[in-house]
Protein backbone atom coordinates (compact mmCIF):
# COMPACT_ATOMS: atom_id res chain seq x y z
CA UNK A 1 0.00 0.00 0.00
CA UNK A 2 1.23 3.29 -1.09
CA UNK A 3 0.23 6.06 0.66
CA UNK A 4 0.54 10.19 -0.28
CA UNK A 5 -0.30 13.59 0.41
CA UNK A 6 0.84 17.02 0.22
CA UNK A 7 0.67 20.18 2.11
CA UNK A 8 0.88 23.70 1.52
CA UNK A 9 3.77 25.59 3.23
CA UNK A 10 2.22 28.07 5.93
CA UNK A 11 3.58 28.36 9.73
CA UNK A 12 0.36 28.89 10.40
CA UNK A 13 -1.23 25.11 10.34
CA UNK A 14 -4.26 24.91 12.02
CA UNK A 15 -6.40 22.76 14.00
CA UNK A 16 -8.25 21.55 11.41
CA UNK A 17 -4.71 20.58 9.27
CA UNK A 18 -4.00 18.73 12.09
CA UNK A 19 -6.92 16.65 13.07
CA UNK A 20 -8.11 16.27 9.17
CA UNK A 21 -4.91 15.51 7.53
CA UNK A 22 -1.55 16.08 9.81
CA UNK A 23 -2.79 12.94 12.37
CA UNK A 24 -3.52 10.68 9.48
CA UNK A 25 0.16 11.19 8.31
CA UNK A 26 1.10 9.78 11.06
CA UNK A 27 -0.50 6.97 11.41
CA UNK A 28 0.05 6.41 7.11
CA UNK A 29 3.62 5.45 8.35
CA UNK A 30 2.14 2.22 10.07
CA UNK A 31 0.21 1.20 7.39
CA UNK A 32 2.10 1.68 4.19
CA UNK A 33 4.72 3.25 2.25
CA UNK A 34 4.07 6.85 3.10
CA UNK A 35 5.21 9.48 0.73
CA UNK A 36 4.31 13.76 1.92
CA UNK A 37 5.58 16.68 0.46
CA UNK A 38 4.80 20.28 1.05
CA UNK A 39 3.31 21.68 -2.03
CA UNK A 40 6.26 25.14 -2.35
CA UNK A 41 4.74 24.67 -5.97
CA UNK A 42 1.10 25.32 -5.09
CA UNK A 43 2.11 27.72 -3.41
CA UNK A 44 3.17 30.31 -5.99
CA UNK A 45 -0.57 30.79 -7.51
CA UNK A 46 -1.23 32.99 -5.35
CA UNK A 47 0.69 36.38 -4.63
CA UNK A 48 3.46 35.58 -2.44
CA UNK A 49 6.90 36.80 -1.01
CA UNK A 50 9.54 34.58 -1.99
CA UNK A 51 11.81 34.95 0.95
CA UNK A 52 8.68 34.48 2.80
CA UNK A 53 8.22 30.97 0.78
CA UNK A 54 11.09 29.42 1.51
CA UNK A 55 10.96 30.05 5.79
CA UNK A 56 6.86 28.92 5.66
CA UNK A 57 8.37 25.32 3.94
CA UNK A 58 10.40 25.28 6.64
CA UNK A 59 7.89 26.19 9.36
CA UNK A 60 5.88 23.31 8.04
CA UNK A 61 9.01 21.03 7.71
CA UNK A 62 9.25 21.48 11.69
CA UNK A 63 5.52 21.56 12.22
CA UNK A 64 5.35 18.12 10.67
CA UNK A 65 8.40 16.68 11.90
CA UNK A 66 7.15 17.37 15.46
CA UNK A 67 3.46 16.17 15.18
CA UNK A 68 5.05 12.67 14.46
CA UNK A 69 6.57 12.28 10.94
CA UNK A 70 9.44 9.77 10.68
CA UNK A 71 11.92 10.79 8.19
CA UNK A 72 13.53 7.14 8.86
CA UNK A 73 9.75 5.24 8.12
CA UNK A 74 8.12 7.72 5.59
CA UNK A 75 9.71 9.63 2.23
CA UNK A 76 9.18 13.30 3.71
CA UNK A 77 10.53 16.25 0.83
CA UNK A 78 9.99 19.68 -0.78
CA UNK A 79 7.51 19.53 -3.56
CA UNK A 80 9.83 22.10 -6.21
CA UNK A 81 13.03 19.33 -5.36
CA UNK A 82 11.71 17.06 -7.91
CA UNK A 83 11.09 18.40 -11.17
CA UNK A 84 9.29 14.83 -12.33
CA UNK A 85 6.19 16.65 -11.02
CA UNK A 86 5.77 19.48 -12.99
CA UNK A 87 7.15 17.77 -15.94
CA UNK A 88 4.35 15.38 -15.32
CA UNK A 89 1.66 18.07 -14.57
CA UNK A 90 2.21 19.31 -17.95
CA UNK A 91 1.53 16.10 -19.60
CA UNK A 92 -1.57 15.01 -17.88
CA UNK A 93 -3.33 18.63 -18.87
CA UNK A 94 -3.55 16.44 -22.43
CA UNK A 95 -5.57 14.46 -20.71
CA UNK A 96 -7.55 16.65 -18.42
CA UNK A 97 -10.64 18.60 -19.69
CA UNK A 98 -10.49 22.51 -19.32
CA UNK A 99 -14.57 22.29 -18.61
CA UNK A 100 -13.74 20.22 -15.50
CA UNK A 101 -11.00 22.31 -14.12
CA UNK A 102 -13.09 25.48 -14.57
CA UNK A 103 -15.77 23.75 -12.14
CA UNK A 104 -13.87 22.88 -9.36
CA UNK A 105 -15.16 24.34 -6.14
CA UNK A 106 -11.98 26.15 -4.92
CA UNK A 107 -10.77 27.45 -7.81
CA UNK A 108 -14.23 29.18 -8.10
CA UNK A 109 -13.67 30.11 -4.17
CA UNK A 110 -9.87 31.69 -4.61
CA UNK A 111 -10.62 33.06 -8.07
CA UNK A 112 -13.91 34.68 -6.57
CA UNK A 113 -15.48 37.53 -8.48
CA UNK A 114 -11.57 37.98 -9.95
CA UNK A 115 -11.99 35.05 -12.44
CA UNK A 116 -10.32 36.57 -15.34
CA UNK A 117 -7.40 38.07 -13.10
CA UNK A 118 -6.31 35.07 -11.22
CA UNK A 119 -3.01 33.84 -12.02
CA UNK A 120 -3.42 30.57 -14.80
CA UNK A 121 -1.30 28.97 -12.06
CA UNK A 122 -4.25 28.30 -9.95
CA UNK A 123 -6.61 26.88 -12.62
CA UNK A 124 -3.86 23.97 -13.01
CA UNK A 125 -3.46 23.82 -9.40
CA UNK A 126 -5.28 20.50 -9.54
CA UNK A 127 -3.64 18.95 -12.08
CA UNK A 128 -0.23 19.65 -10.35
CA UNK A 129 -1.81 17.59 -7.65
CA UNK A 130 -3.17 14.81 -10.01
CA UNK A 131 0.78 14.80 -10.86
CA UNK A 132 1.67 14.50 -7.54
CA UNK A 133 -0.25 11.83 -6.69
CA UNK A 134 -0.16 9.82 -10.43
CA UNK A 135 4.05 10.28 -10.14
CA UNK A 136 4.17 7.62 -7.37
CA UNK A 137 1.08 5.32 -8.28
CA UNK A 138 -0.27 5.94 -4.60
CA UNK A 139 -3.07 3.89 -3.78
CA UNK A 140 -4.59 6.01 -0.80
CA UNK A 141 -4.48 9.88 -0.42
CA UNK A 142 -5.19 11.07 3.43
CA UNK A 143 -6.93 14.55 3.31
CA UNK A 144 -9.97 16.40 4.43
CA UNK A 145 -13.16 16.68 2.94
CA UNK A 146 -12.29 19.78 1.11
CA UNK A 147 -9.89 18.05 -1.08
CA UNK A 148 -12.92 15.35 -2.50
CA UNK A 149 -12.87 16.74 -5.49
CA UNK A 150 -9.34 17.27 -6.19
CA UNK A 151 -8.82 13.58 -5.65
CA UNK A 152 -12.27 12.77 -7.84
CA UNK A 153 -10.42 14.74 -10.66
CA UNK A 154 -7.34 13.03 -9.90
CA UNK A 155 -9.03 9.68 -10.31
CA UNK A 156 -10.50 10.87 -13.85
CA UNK A 157 -6.98 11.72 -14.67
CA UNK A 158 -5.67 8.69 -14.29
CA UNK A 159 -8.67 6.76 -15.71
CA UNK A 160 -8.34 9.10 -19.08
CA UNK A 161 -4.73 8.45 -19.21
CA UNK A 162 -4.78 4.88 -18.74
CA UNK A 163 -7.51 4.45 -21.39
CA UNK A 164 -5.66 6.55 -24.03
CA UNK A 165 -1.81 5.72 -23.22
CA UNK A 166 -2.38 1.98 -21.91
CA UNK A 167 -2.71 1.06 -17.89
CA UNK A 168 0.39 2.73 -16.56
CA UNK A 169 -1.03 4.57 -13.76
CA UNK A 170 -2.83 3.92 -10.05
CA UNK A 171 -6.29 5.43 -10.02
CA UNK A 172 -6.28 6.29 -6.15
CA UNK A 173 -8.88 7.05 -3.59
CA UNK A 174 -9.16 9.83 -0.81
CA UNK A 175 -8.84 8.31 3.12
CA UNK A 176 -11.56 11.45 4.46
CA UNK A 177 -11.79 10.35 8.49
CA UNK A 178 -14.75 9.99 9.55
CA UNK A 179 -14.74 12.29 12.17
CA UNK A 180 -12.73 15.42 11.94
CA UNK A 181 -12.86 15.46 8.20
CA UNK A 182 -14.42 19.10 8.34
CA UNK A 183 -13.25 21.07 11.17
CA UNK A 184 -14.99 24.56 11.42
CA UNK A 185 -14.37 28.43 12.06
CA UNK A 186 -14.97 28.23 16.06
CA UNK A 187 -16.48 32.11 15.14
CA UNK A 188 -18.65 30.93 12.34
CA UNK A 189 -19.43 27.24 12.21
CA UNK A 190 -20.83 27.39 9.07
CA UNK A 191 -17.96 27.93 7.08
CA UNK A 192 -14.14 26.07 7.79
CA UNK A 193 -11.30 26.56 9.35
CA UNK A 194 -8.95 27.89 7.19
CA UNK A 195 -6.26 30.89 7.82
CA UNK A 196 -7.22 32.43 4.39
CA UNK A 197 -10.84 32.53 5.06
CA UNK A 198 -11.24 32.01 8.65
CA UNK A 199 -11.52 34.92 11.45
CA UNK A 200 -8.22 34.81 13.57
CA UNK A 201 -10.46 34.04 16.86
CA UNK A 202 -12.37 31.27 15.37
CA UNK A 203 -8.65 29.77 14.32
CA UNK A 204 -6.96 27.25 16.97
CA UNK A 205 -3.04 27.18 15.40
CA UNK A 206 -1.25 24.00 15.97
CA UNK A 207 1.34 26.56 17.57
CA UNK A 208 -0.91 28.37 19.49
CA UNK A 209 -0.01 29.24 23.31
CA UNK A 210 -2.36 27.29 25.66
CA UNK A 211 -3.75 30.33 26.89
CA UNK A 212 -4.33 31.09 23.21
CA UNK A 213 -6.31 28.23 22.49
CA UNK A 214 -8.56 28.30 26.28
CA UNK A 215 -9.50 31.85 25.21
CA UNK A 216 -10.79 30.79 21.61
CA UNK A 217 -12.47 27.78 22.48
CA UNK A 218 -14.17 30.00 25.59
CA UNK A 219 -15.17 32.53 23.14
CA UNK A 220 -16.68 29.67 20.73
CA UNK A 221 -20.21 30.50 19.10
CA UNK A 222 -22.60 28.13 20.45
CA UNK A 223 -26.48 28.80 20.50
CA UNK A 224 -29.23 29.65 22.64
CA UNK A 225 -29.90 25.83 23.78
CA UNK A 226 -28.33 23.69 26.69
CA UNK A 227 -27.86 20.62 24.73
CA UNK A 228 -24.89 18.71 24.28
CA UNK A 229 -25.70 17.06 20.93
CA UNK A 230 -25.38 17.27 17.18
CA UNK A 231 -27.38 18.59 14.87
CA UNK A 232 -27.37 20.70 11.47
CA UNK A 233 -29.15 24.22 13.67
CA UNK A 234 -26.07 23.47 16.30
CA UNK A 235 -23.04 24.23 13.83
CA UNK A 236 -21.02 25.18 16.61
CA UNK A 237 -22.07 22.82 19.35
CA UNK A 238 -21.45 19.58 16.72
CA UNK A 239 -18.33 21.13 15.57
CA UNK A 240 -17.08 21.31 19.64
CA UNK A 241 -18.36 17.62 19.83
CA UNK A 242 -16.94 16.47 16.81
CA UNK A 243 -13.08 18.32 17.67
CA UNK A 244 -13.37 16.55 21.27
CA UNK A 245 -13.95 12.96 19.37
CA UNK A 246 -11.18 13.08 17.18
CA UNK A 247 -8.94 14.20 19.89
CA UNK A 248 -9.16 11.72 22.13
CA UNK A 249 -9.88 9.26 19.62
CA UNK A 250 -13.46 8.30 20.77
CA UNK A 251 -16.81 8.30 18.84
CA UNK A 252 -19.15 11.88 18.89
CA UNK A 253 -21.52 9.71 20.36
CA UNK A 254 -19.28 9.22 23.31
CA UNK A 255 -18.61 12.66 23.49
CA UNK A 256 -22.55 13.17 23.80
CA UNK A 257 -23.36 10.58 26.53
CA UNK A 258 -20.44 12.00 28.63
CA UNK A 259 -21.61 15.75 28.28
CA UNK A 260 -25.14 14.86 28.75
CA UNK A 261 -26.95 17.57 30.39
CA UNK A 262 -23.35 19.59 31.47
CA UNK A 263 -24.22 22.11 29.55
CA UNK A 264 -21.88 24.28 27.10
CA UNK A 265 -19.09 25.74 29.66
CA UNK A 266 -17.72 22.14 30.56
CA UNK A 267 -17.60 21.17 26.89
CA UNK A 268 -15.50 23.82 25.75
CA UNK A 269 -13.80 23.49 28.88
CA UNK A 270 -12.56 20.15 27.91
CA UNK A 271 -11.99 20.76 24.34
CA UNK A 272 -9.78 23.46 25.39
CA UNK A 273 -7.88 20.94 27.79
CA UNK A 274 -7.73 18.08 25.36
CA UNK A 275 -6.38 20.08 22.41
CA UNK A 276 -3.71 21.80 24.96
CA UNK A 277 -2.66 18.49 25.75
CA UNK A 278 -2.28 17.44 21.94
CA UNK A 279 -0.48 20.13 21.00
CA UNK A 280 1.80 21.21 23.54
CA UNK A 281 4.24 18.61 22.97
CA UNK A 282 4.02 19.45 19.48
CA UNK A 283 4.65 23.09 19.89
CA UNK A 284 7.58 22.12 22.32
CA UNK A 285 9.47 20.00 19.76
CA UNK A 286 8.39 22.62 16.92
CA UNK A 287 11.08 24.75 18.42
CA UNK A 288 13.97 22.62 18.99
CA UNK A 289 13.08 21.69 15.31
CA UNK A 290 12.72 25.25 13.86
CA UNK A 291 15.81 26.15 15.01
CA UNK A 292 17.89 24.08 12.90
CA UNK A 293 17.48 24.95 9.15
CA UNK A 294 20.57 22.79 8.41
CA UNK A 295 19.06 20.03 9.37
CA UNK A 296 15.54 20.66 8.04
CA UNK A 297 17.35 20.83 4.84
CA UNK A 298 18.84 17.93 5.19
CA UNK A 299 16.02 15.62 5.84
CA UNK A 300 14.00 17.52 2.89
CA UNK A 301 16.94 16.97 0.39
CA UNK A 302 17.14 13.18 1.36
CA UNK A 303 13.60 12.67 0.97
CA UNK A 304 13.74 14.20 -2.29
CA UNK A 305 16.37 11.83 -3.52
CA UNK A 306 14.02 9.09 -2.50
CA UNK A 307 11.25 10.44 -3.92
CA UNK A 308 12.58 11.06 -7.52
CA UNK A 309 13.82 7.33 -7.38
CA UNK A 310 9.96 6.78 -7.78
CA UNK A 311 8.60 9.81 -9.93
CA UNK A 312 11.79 9.14 -12.54
CA UNK A 313 10.33 5.71 -13.11
CA UNK A 314 6.84 6.72 -14.06
CA UNK A 315 7.99 9.65 -16.14
CA UNK A 316 10.07 7.26 -18.35
CA UNK A 317 7.32 4.81 -18.71
CA UNK A 318 4.77 8.14 -19.05
CA UNK A 319 7.03 9.88 -22.14
CA UNK A 320 7.10 6.57 -23.58
CA UNK A 321 3.43 6.07 -23.57
CA UNK A 322 2.91 9.12 -24.77
CA UNK A 323 5.85 9.27 -27.49
CA UNK A 324 7.57 12.05 -25.87
CA UNK A 325 11.61 11.66 -26.45
CA UNK A 326 13.41 9.16 -28.20
CA UNK A 327 12.35 5.24 -27.59
CA UNK A 328 13.64 4.29 -24.63
CA UNK A 329 16.49 1.57 -24.39
CA UNK A 330 16.54 -1.34 -22.28
CA UNK A 331 18.90 -3.50 -20.27
P1 LIG B 1 -3.90 22.34 2.46
O1 LIG B 1 -2.48 22.65 2.72
O2 LIG B 1 -4.88 23.46 2.30
O3 LIG B 1 -4.47 21.44 3.65
C1 LIG B 1 -3.74 20.34 4.14
C2 LIG B 1 -4.71 19.27 4.57
O4 LIG B 1 -5.56 19.77 5.62
C3 LIG B 1 -6.91 19.46 5.32
N1 LIG B 1 -7.78 20.53 5.89
C4 LIG B 1 -8.78 20.30 6.75
N2 LIG B 1 -9.25 19.18 7.32
C5 LIG B 1 -10.28 19.31 8.20
N3 LIG B 1 -10.87 20.48 8.51
C6 LIG B 1 -10.44 21.65 7.96
N4 LIG B 1 -11.00 22.80 8.27
C7 LIG B 1 -9.34 21.58 7.03
N5 LIG B 1 -8.66 22.51 6.31
C8 LIG B 1 -7.72 21.85 5.62
C9 LIG B 1 -6.98 19.45 3.80
O5 LIG B 1 -8.08 18.71 3.33
C10 LIG B 1 -5.65 18.83 3.43
O6 LIG B 1 -5.73 17.41 3.43
N6 LIG B 1 -4.38 21.02 -2.32
C11 LIG B 1 -3.90 20.56 -1.04
C12 LIG B 1 -2.42 20.21 -1.03
C13 LIG B 1 -1.98 19.16 -2.01
C14 LIG B 1 -2.28 17.77 -1.96
C15 LIG B 1 -1.57 17.19 -3.05
C16 LIG B 1 -3.09 16.98 -1.14
C17 LIG B 1 -1.15 19.36 -3.04
N7 LIG B 1 -0.88 18.17 -3.69
C18 LIG B 1 -1.65 15.83 -3.32
C19 LIG B 1 -3.16 15.61 -1.42
C20 LIG B 1 -2.45 15.05 -2.50
C21 LIG B 1 -4.10 21.68 -0.04
O7 LIG B 1 -4.17 22.82 -0.38
O8 LIG B 1 -4.06 21.31 1.25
Amino acid sequence: MRIFSGIQPTGRKHLGNYIGAITQYVDGQDRGEAIYCIVDLHATGVPYQPAGLREAVYDTAATLLAAGLDPERCIFFRQGDVHEHTELCWLLCSVTAWGDLNRMHQFKEKAGAERELVSASLFFYPVLQAADVLAYRAHDVPVGDDQRQHVELMRDIAQRFNARFGELLVVPEHRIPEVGARIMDLQFPERKMSTTGGSEQGTVLVLDEPAAVSRKFRSAVTDSGTEVRRSPEKPGVSNLIEILAAVREATPEQVEREFDGSGYGALKQAVAEAVIARLTPVRERYQQLRGDEALLERILADGAEKARAIAAGTLAEVREAMGVGPVRRRG
